[in-house]
C-alpha cells in the first residue's frame, strides 16, 4: 500500500529523495519523472499540483526516482536526450550524447556553410563511432547538402541510429555502416572523395574509466569510452587511415578530451597516413578549439594544396 499524494506533493518527496544522492538538479529531475509516469508536458505540474495521483503511479514513480537515485542516467529512463534541438532517442547500450559535442558539430556547420567551402554543391562526410547519431543526424539536419556515412562497430548502437534516422526524416541522408573505424568503408570506392571524417571517439585511457562518474561508468557502455592505453589508440588510427579518404581541403575534426589537445595535434603533424596524397599532404592549418569551461574540446585540421582558412 502507497500513501496518496497530489502531484505537487509526489514531486516534493521525489526531491527529498534524490537529494540524499547528490544530484544536480532534484527538481527538474523530479518533476520529469513525473512527466515520464503521466506521460504529461512539465507545464501540467503546475497547472494540475493540487490533482490526487493513482496509487500504480505512485508506486511506478517511486520505482523511478529510486532507480535514479542509485546512480541509473535519466536519460536512459526518459529516453531520450536532447542534442542540437533535436530530440534522441537512446536506450542501454549507447552513449547518451553530451553537450560538449555540440561544440564540434557546430564549428563544422559554420565550416560548411561558410567561405572555406564555397557553396560547394554537395558534401560527403563521414562519422566513425555514430552511438546515437547524435553528430551525423544533426549535421545531415542542418547541412542540406551533405551525405553522412556513419560508421559503429556496435549493432545496438546502429540500430538506434537508423531509428532516429526515421524519426527525424534523415534516412535517404545518411549511409550506416557496422564495422571496426574506417575498414568496412573499403571497396565503396571513396577514396579521394570525403569532404570532411568527424569522430568523437572512445578517448577515455583504460585505467581512468572506474573513476568516472558511477552513473558512466556503471552504465554507460565501455565501448563507447575506452580510448586504450594513453586514449589515443583511435586518434592515431583515424588519422593514418582517414587521409586517403579525403580530397584536396579534406578536413578531419575530432572531439577530445580536456587534457588530449597537444597531443592529437601532434599526432596529426607527425602521422601522415598511407594514402598516395597523405605523403605529399600532411595536415596542416590545425587548431585546437576550448569549450565554454575553457578545455581543449576539439581539434581539426585539413589537408591539400589551397591555402583556405579553418
Ligand atoms: C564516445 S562515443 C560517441 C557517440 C556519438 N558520436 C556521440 O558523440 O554521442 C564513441 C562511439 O564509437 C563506437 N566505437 C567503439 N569502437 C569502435 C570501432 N572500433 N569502430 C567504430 N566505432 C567504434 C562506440 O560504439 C560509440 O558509439
Amino acid at each position: 500500500m502507497v500513501d496518496s499524494y497530489t502531484i505537487g506533493d509526489l514531486i516534493k518527496k521525489g526531491v527529498e529523495i534524490l537529494e540524499a544522492g547528490e544530484y544536480n538538479n532534484p527538481l527538474l529531475e523530479s518533476q520529469l519523472l513525473l512527466c515520464h509516469v503521466h506521460n504529461v508536458d512539465k507545464i501540467y505540474t503546475y497547472t494540475h499540483k493540487d490533482r490526487l495521483v493513482d496509487s500504480q503511479s505512485v508506486d511506478k514513480f517511486l520505482k523511478l526516482i529510486n532507480k535514479r537515485k542509485s546512480g541509473y542516467p535519466i536519460q536512459y529512463i526518459l529516453g531520450k536526450q536532447e542534442f542540437m534541438g533535436l530530440d534522441f532517442h537512446v536506450r542501454e547500450g549507447v552513449l547518451i550524447p553530451r553537450p560538449d559535442t555540440e561544440i564540434l558539430v557546430e564549428y563544422i556547420i559554420d565550416l560548411v556553410k561558410g567561405e572555406y567551402f564555397n557553396e560547394k554543391e554537395s558534401i560527403k562526410i563521414i562519422d566513425i563511432g555514430t552511438g546515437s547519431g547524435a553528430i551525423t543526424l544533426s549535421l545531415a539536419h542542418y547541412l542540406e547538402n551533405a551525405h553522412v556515412y556513419s560508421i559503429d562497430i556496435s549493432p545496438t548502437a546502429l540500430e538506434v541510429a537508423r531509428e532516429n534516422a526515421k524519426r527525424l526524416g534523415l534516412e535517404s541522408r545518411v549511409t550506416f555502416i557496422e564495422g571496426d573505424v574506417l575498414s568496412p568503408l573499403e571497396g565503396l570506392n571513396l577514396y579521394n572523395s570525403i569532404d570532411i571524417i568527424v569522430s568523437n571517439p572512445p578517448y577515455i585511457p583504460t585505467k581512468d574509466i572506474q573513476e568516472l562518474q558511477r552513473e558512466v561508468a556503471e552504465h554507460e557502455p565501455k565501448m563507447a569510452l575506452d580510448g586504450g592505453e594513453d586514449g589515443l589508440d583511435f586518434y592515431r588510427r583515424i588519422v593514418r587511415e582517414g587521409v586517403k579518404y579525403l580530397t584536396d581541403g579534406g578536413v578531419l575534426a575530432f572531439e577530445i578530451g580536456y587534457d588530449q589537445g597537444k597531443a592529437v595535434k601532434e599526432l596529426m603533424l607527425r602521422d601522415r597516413g598511407t594514402g598516395t596524397m597523405s605523403h605529399h599532404n600532411p595536415f596542416k592549418d590545425i587548431k585546437i578549439i576550448k569549450d565554454l569551461a575553457g578545455h581543449d574540446r576539439v581539434v581539426i585540421g585539413r589537408v591539400g594544396r589551397g591555402d583556405g582558412e579553418l
